[in-house]
C-alpha cells in the first residue's frame, strides 16, 4: 500500500510546478485549448473544440485539413479579425482574447499582414502595384511611429519588395492588367509591407494551377529565408504542403498530427535525401489523436490495448474477447 505524500512532498510538487515554464512561453503563435463556437439560426457549430498550436519565431509552416474542419476560422482569428469564444489566443506577446478594438486595429496594421485566398480581396482595384505595396507604410507613417514617412522612401522600399517577389515589372499596372499569380504576388509584398512578425496566408494559391502555386510557394519562402518572417499558410495542395519542414493537420477544429521534415545527407554518396515523419500532439490530460488511416488499418475502434515498454507505448487492438 503506498502512503499519503506528506505535506512537505506537495508543497515540493506545487513549485516544481509552478517553475515549469508556461506552455508555449516561447513561441511568437500559442494557441492553447482555443474554442470558437458559431450560432447560426439556434444551431451551434464549434469551429474550434479546444485547439492547441505553436509556431516558433522564423517558421514557415503549413496547415492542412478537411473542408470545414475550422482552418479559416483560425486565420480569422490569428489575423485579429474574429474573437475566439474560450481558451488563449498570443500572438507576439499580444493577447487576442483581451484585447481592446483599439488594440485590435494597431495589431492588424503592425503585427500581422495577410494574403487572402481571392486575389480581389488583397488589392484595391484602383491603384497599382507600387501604391498598393507603399500604402500601408503610408498609413503606418502617418500614426508617426515608423521611420518610412517620406514618400520617396515608400516608394523605394515598395520596390524593393516588389523585386524581391519577382513582380517589379508589375510595379505600375493595376490588378486587372495583371495574372493571378502575379497578383498573389503583388499581394505578398503588401502583406509584408508594415514589417509584420507574422504572415498569414488562407489557401492563398486556391485560385491558381499548380505551376503558378509553385512559384507563389517559392516567394513565400524567399520572404521567410530573406525577411525572417514566421509564416502560416493553409494549403489544400499536397505538393505544397510537402515543400515546408512543418505540416500541422486538423482535425474536427483541433490540430491532430504533424508532419516534421529533414534533410538528411548520405555521407558515402552526397545525396540529400528529405525524411519525413509523422507526429501527433498529446494535450496535456494524455489524450492522443490517432491518424484514422492507422486505426482503420488495424481496425481499431472503442477500447485499444495500451501496454508501457521501456521506450514507448504499445497501442494494440482491443484482445479482451475470449479471454
Ligand atoms: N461565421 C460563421 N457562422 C457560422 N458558422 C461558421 C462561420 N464560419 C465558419 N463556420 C463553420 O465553422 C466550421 C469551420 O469552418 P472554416 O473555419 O471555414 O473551415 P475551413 O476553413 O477549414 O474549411 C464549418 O462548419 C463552418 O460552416
Ligand atoms: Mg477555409
Amino acid at each position: 500500500m503506498t502512503s499519503d505524500p506528506t505535506l512537505a512532498e506537495l508543497a515540493g510538487r506545487v513549485a516544481a510546478d509552478r517553475d515549469r515554464p508556461a506552455y508555449g512561453h516561447d513561441a511568437l503563435i500559442t494557441c492553447d485549448r482555443l474554442v470558437r463556437v458559431f450560432t447560426a439560426d439556434g444551431v451551434e457549430v464549434q469551429a474550434l473544440q479546444g485547439l492547441d498550436l505553436l509556431v516558433r519565431e522564423g517558421e514557415l509552416m503549413a496547415l492542412v485539413g478537411a473542408s470545414g474542419s475550422g482552418k479559416s476560422t483560425l486565420m480569422n482569428i490569428l489575423a485579429g479579425l474574429d474573437t475566439p469564444t474560450a481558451g488563449a489566443a498570443r500572438v507576439a506577446g499580444r493577447d487576442l482574447l483581451t484585447m481592446t478594438a483599439r488594440d485590435r486595429l494597431a495589431y492588424r496594421r503592425e503585427v500581422v499582414g495577410f494574403v487572402w485566398q481571392q486575389t480581389s480581396r488583397n488589392l484595391l482595384p484602383y491603384l497599382t502595384s507600387a501604391q498598393n505595396v507603399a500604402l500601408p507604410m503610408q498609413l503606418a507613417g502617418r500614426r508617426g511611429n515608423r521611420a518610412r514617412s517620406g514618400r520617396r522612401a515608400r516608394a523605394e522600399r515598395a520596390l524593393e519588395l516588389l523585386e524581391l517577389l519577382e513582380v517589379a515589372d508589375c510595379r505600375d499596372r493595376r490588378p486587372h492588367q495583371m495574372s493571378g499569380g502575379q497578383q498573389q504576388r503583388v499581394a505578398i509584398a503588401v502583406a509584408l509591407a508594415g514589417d509584420p512578425s507574422v504572415l498569414l496566408a488562407d489557401e492563398p494559391t486556391g485560385e491558381l494551377d499548380s505551376h503558378t502555386a509553385e512559384q507563389i510557394f517559392a516567394a513565400f519562402r524567399t520572404a521567410n529565408e530573406r525577411l525572417g518572417t514566421t509564416i502560416v499558410i493553409v494549403t489544400h495542395d499536397q505538393a505544397v504542403a510537402g515543400e515546408v519542414r512543418r505540416t500541422v493537420a486538423i482535425r474536427d477544429g483541433r490540430t491532430s498530427t504533424e508532419v516534421l521534415r529533414r534533410s538528411e545527407v548520405d555521407a558515402a554518396t552526397g545525396h540529400e535525401t528529405v525524411v519525413a515523419r509523422e507526429y501527433a500532439m498529446l494535450d496535456r490530460a494524455g489524450r492522443l489523436q490517432l491518424p484514422a488511416e492507422y486505426t482503420k488499418a488495424l481496425n481499431m475502434r472503442d477500447r485499444v490495448a495500451l501496454e508501457l515498454e521501456p521506450d514507448h507505448i504499445a497501442v494494440r487492438p482491443d484482445d479482451s474477447e475470449g479471454r
